[in-house]
């Protein structure tokens, strides 16, 4: 692959998208260049999808437009579409197959000649780590493994950009840590990589840039250093509890030096001013509602605590 990096690869201008009364895409705008990996993290229900649909050219837009490679998207085109590799949330594999089989299923598909395919297959597999298991089956695979050939499926035609739509959902360690350093390497070669995800631990450590998206809306943009930066010094508290957690959180609400409280399913996550001196006034109140403590766990600002901040909610709810 010869690409310059620095490249402005793809960018969406002003796209919207609503369905009934949802805004699924409100205003969204974002550019990214060769070799940069853009993550777009947010909770469920935000709009990532939705947004990578309409830039991979799947669906249209109500208004607003996408450059990919220096072509129009558009649904009813196929301009720049050979320019998009896109790896969907949903597995797009066949389980009779074996994974060179779903490959080379795929490569002809794309159509690509079997002279130009068996190659390419052959650094796929490798890329994804499933040379050694090639000749098996794909319903016998991990869940992990099957996500790998989904995200394989994606690579084959070398495309410039390439979207990953939530890739380590349900996944074992072993295949999520294949899965994030196979985009780390095709990066690296100079890819541009879209990568949408709730988990904010893997936004941090893949993404040059992030936009935080939620409710259709990217509120905010920048490098993880620029987001945690512009919340100021405050510290994360992540307390789990057992008993009422939206009540025992509701009870922080107020308490001297935090700014924001929100109840996860088994834990509270507080941000607050000097957060070690504040807590065991938090603590005391907790026990005070009758919340059982598990453990706390006390984090420097990180993306988790900058979403807390900007939407009062938590990521993982
Ligand atoms: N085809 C559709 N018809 C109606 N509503 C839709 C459709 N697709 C998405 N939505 C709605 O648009 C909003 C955004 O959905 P989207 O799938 O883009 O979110 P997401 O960020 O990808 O969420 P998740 O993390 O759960 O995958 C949601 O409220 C969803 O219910
Ligand atoms: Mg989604």
């Amino acid at each position: 692959m010869t690409v310059i990096p620095g490249t402005r690869l793809a960018e969406a201008s002003g796209l919207h998208k609503t369905f009934g009364d949802i805004h699924a895409v409100n205003d969204v705008s974002l550019h990214i260049d060769a070799g940069e990996t853009y993550g777009l993290l947010g909770p469920n229900g935000a709009g990532k999808t939705t947004t990578i649909s309409i830039l991979a050219g799947l669906l249209e837009a109500d208004e607003g437009t996408v450059m990919v490679a220096g072509e129009r998207i558009r649904p009813r085109s196929t301009r720049g579409r050979a320019a998009i590799g896109l790896v969907p949330q949903d597995l797009a594999i066949y389980p009779d197959l074996t994974a060179e089989e779903n490959l080379k299923f795929f490569a002809a598909l794309y159509g690509m000649s079997r002279r130009d395919s068996a190659p390419r297959i052959a650094e796929v597999l490798d890329v994804i780590g499933l040379t050694d298991r090639r000749k098996d089956r794909t319903s016998k695979y991990s869940g992990g493994m099957k996500r790998r050939l989904n995200i394989g499926i994606g690579l084959l035609h070398s495309p410039r950009l390439l979207i990953l739509d939530e890739p380590t959902v349900g996944v074992d360690p072993q295949s999520r840590n294949a899965i994030l350093e196979s985009v780390e390497t095709l990066s690296g070669e100079g890819m541009a990589v879209l990568y949408t995800t709730h988990y904010m631990e893997e936004a941090e450590r893949l993404c040059d840039r992030i936009g935080i998206i939620d409710s259709g809306r990217v509120i905010a943009e920048g490098t993880r250093a620029e987001l945690t930066a512009s919340i100021g010094e405050q510290e994360r508290i992540r307390i789990e509890v057992t008993g009422q957690v939206a009540d025992a959180a509701s009870r922080l609400r107020g308490l001297d030096g935090v700014t924001d409280v929100a109840a996860e399913d088994d834990a509270v996550v507080v941000l607050a001013d000097d957060g070690s001196a504040r807590l065991s006034a938090i603590i005391e109140r907790l026990a005070g509602a009758g919340a059982q403590i598990g453990s706390i766990d006390l984090a420097r600002p990180d993306l988790e605590a900058v979403f807390l901040h900007l939407t009062g909610k938590a990521l993982r709810e």
